[in-house]
């Protein structure tokens, strides 16, 4: 069998959970499933009310939900303060003690914070932040590696009804420097430097550069991870403060006060904001809620890890991705459980790196991306072979689709055809896992997600909104609001609205493309969209062709995603260059180096051509279906060319191949 994605058509294979796994599991058999997904569609209300009753609201909901298109409000009238049911309910219980957070640097060093330390560190954190003005409503910048710290920082805003907006450390200077603007953040957190490879990422230089154009940012609160020697900083006086002197000082009695019996928020309450790429040039700053957000992220973390106090839980995401925010943080935490945390890279210092780490820790359950995995075969079996992976007993895929092939070698050579895998499917906009199989109760076919979860109503479309019959190819689209679901696009009602629920009056539509089997198993295909899915990273076109006509040589430049054995999709990109400029090697790197720092390097081109001109529709439109073509290296050009302008563009073009 091929290991392409296509391979996925004619995939056969089952396999089911063991009688052990399921025995222990929360939910045990496909009756359990269907009875609690049935009572979640037809009476939400009930659901949703018995599924968070271990969370803690300060009010209960006086009405479940509100639906006005494109708004919905869930738990509406409930009051809540989100950290209680993170942190505050443990204290209380044997979670006390438990880790929160078993953290290890990328040279190699532990610490563990218990929820008793984590919550300690929040409201010293939040009474500080307090005594230097901020307040609820106001937005913070959170500009970090991968360090117990972020979670504090994001907790701790969370606990002050501070917004947060996390922006990955990957992220250039220019970046950070746009979302910063874009929701006016009072305030920055971020760190001298990080770990990546060997190498130091200068967060808080690149920092520097950013906070020197966002007039909003009043405050730099800068956490040492690495030291002085290792990554000198300079600090701004007035506006620069280390995390260890805002902390060293007493806070005043009542932000203490404040910290320790925080506020209740209404149920709306704006909880986050997360830049994601849409198909204009312009990031989209996805607004998520308290209440909502809180029961999505929780019930489907309990659910799909099946947590339990022995687990130690690992998902490798960044935190300034929104598996970071769900999967790292809000879900797991609000579930009591003990998290994992790695702050470098998987191949640091060698491949084996990932299972060193569950081999030293006993990590049970792990959660990782199809990019990755397709990296650890690359690298040999020989690395997973050095280590003891017995710890492990579920498997958890996000971000991309997988191929069957590389489905099969998780399952085989690091489940050890012992550990279920669950495959979630789910966006930076729903918040929560919208697509999944539960671990002890269904069986799994390597390359589909799986079934609706709980409270999901989800289907496969034709172009005008009626379902798709059995393994017929359409978009996938979700038929009623749900509570996780963004609320909307920081500052921009009307995107939000035309994004995502104008396609179809009154559903929404996730831009991905889908087919549902004979058993109703979904099989996501990837973007029908302006979007790229390039390892893992959303990337969108639009933003690539916007930095690139940024740079002095570019006239005009066409994005397009090619499929990549390792990545997914990689990112090609054709170049037309003003007149008299050569588009040679040096110009390639100018390009690559600008990409880095307009986005950041994980947006650099694979691949970069250069073009006379690009294929445009009479209407001046570029034919991106046809670059998409020509970087695929599809010989024949398929469908229509008729509305191309000038059919020797693309025969130039092709020649053109590399
Ligand atoms: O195309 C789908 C793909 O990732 C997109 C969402 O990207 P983002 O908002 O960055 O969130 C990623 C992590 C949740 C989706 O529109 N995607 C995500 N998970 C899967 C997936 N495609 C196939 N299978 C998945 N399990």
């Amino acid at each position: 069998m091929s290991d392409k994605i296509e391979s996925r058509l004619q995939e056969t294979r089952r396999f089911s959970p063991s009688k052990k796994f399921s025995d222990s599991a929360k939910i045990k058999n496909v009756d359990d499933y269907k009875a609690l997904y049935k009572q979640s569609i037809e009476d939400p209300e009930a659901f949703w009310r018995e599924q968070t009753r271990d969370l803690v609201f300060r009010a209960p909901f006086t009405k479940f939900s509100e639906w006005t298109l494109p708004h919905a409000k869930f738990f509406v009238g409930a009051k809540l303060n989100l950290t209680e049911s993170c942190l505050d309910r443990h204290l209380t219980t044997d979670v006390r003690n438990r880790a929160a957070i078993i953290w290890e640097g990328e040279p190699g060093e532990t610490r563990t914070l218990t929820y008793f330390e984590l919550h300690r560190e929040v409201v010293r954190l939040s009474a500080a932040l307090t005594d230097h003005g901020v307040k609820a409503g106001d937005r913070i910048a959170i500009y970090m590696g991968m360090v117990p710290e972020a979670v504090v920082a994001m907790l701790a805003c969370a606990r002050l009804g501070a917004t947060h907006s996390v922006v990955f450390g990957g992220f250039s200077s220019e970046a950070l420097r746009d979302r910063i603007n874009d929701c006016q953040a009072k305030v920055l957190i971020t760190q001298d430097g990080a770990w990546r490879r060997g190498n130091v990422v200068p967060l808080k230089k690149l920092a520097d550069a950013a906070v020197a154009h966002t007039p909003s940012i009043e405050r730099v609160v800068v956490f040492s991870r690495m030291g002085n020697d290792a990554c000198p900083v300079t600090m701004t006086e007035g506006r620069d403060i280390w995390w260890s002197d805002l902390l060293s000082h007493p806070a005043s009695e009542a932000s203490l006060k404040n910290a320790r019996s925080p506020e209740a928020f209404d149920a709306e309450h704006p909880l986050f904001i997360l830049y994601t790429s849409g198909s204009t040039g312009k990031p989209k700053g996805v607004l998520h809620s308290t209440a909502g957000y809180l029961a999505g992220a929780h019930v489907t973390a309990k659910y799909i890890f099946d947590l339990k106090p022995t687990d130690l839980y690992w998902c490798t995401a960044d935190i300034g991705w929104v598996t970071g925010h769900s999967y790292i943080v809000y879900g797991p935490l609000s579930n009591g459980a003990s998290c994992l945390l790695y702050e470098g890279a998987p191949n640091a210092p060698d491949p084996g790196r990932f299972w060193k780490i569950i081999e030293r820790h006993g990590v049970t359950v792990l959660y990782t991306a199809p990019t990755a995995i397709r990296a650890f075969i690359r690298w040999g079996n020989e690395w997973p072979a050095k280590y003891d992976l017995s710890s492990l007993r579920l498997l958890g895929s996000v971000g991309e689709p997988i191929n069957p092939e590389a489905w099969m070698w998780y399952r085989n050579i690091i489940g050890q055809e012992r550990c279920p895998i669950v495959d979630t499917w789910w966006q930076t906009e729903t918040g929560a896992v919208m697509l999944t199989t539960m671990p002890g109760a269904h069986a799994t076919k390597p390359g589909s997600t799986g079934l609706p979860f709980f409270g999901v109503d989800i289907d496969v479309v034709k172009d005008r909104g009626e379902s798709c019959g059995a393994n017929e190819g359409g978009k996938l689209i979700i038929r009623k609001p749900w509570p996780s679901m963004a609320r909307t696009l920081y500052g921009d009602d009307a995107r939000f609205h035309e994004a995502y629920w104008s396609q179809m009056p009154g559903v929404y539509f996730t831009g991905d493309g889908a087919r549902r089997d004979e058993d109703g198993y979904f099989w996501v295909v990837g973007r029908i969209d302006d979007v790229l899915n390039v390892a893992g990273h959303r990337i969108g076109t639009a933003e690539i062709e916007s930095a690139l006509v940024s740079h002095p040589a570019v006239a005009e430049a066409a994005a397009v995603g090619k499929p990549d054995e390792l990545k997914g999709q990689a990112l090609v990109v054709f170049v037309t260059l003003k007149g008299g400029i050569k588009g040679d090697d040096a110009m390639k790197k100018s390009l690559g180096e600008h990409i880095d720092k307009e986005i950041g390097k994980f947006a650099r081109p694979d691949q970069v051509r250069f073009a006379d001109a690009l294929p445009k529709t009479r209407s001046g439109k570029i034919m991106r279906r046809l670059l998409r073509d020509v970087a695929a290296g599809v010989a024949e050009t398929r469908g229509d060319t008729s509305t191309l302008e000038d059919l020797s563009v693309l025969a130039t073009l092709r020649g053109d191949e590399e």
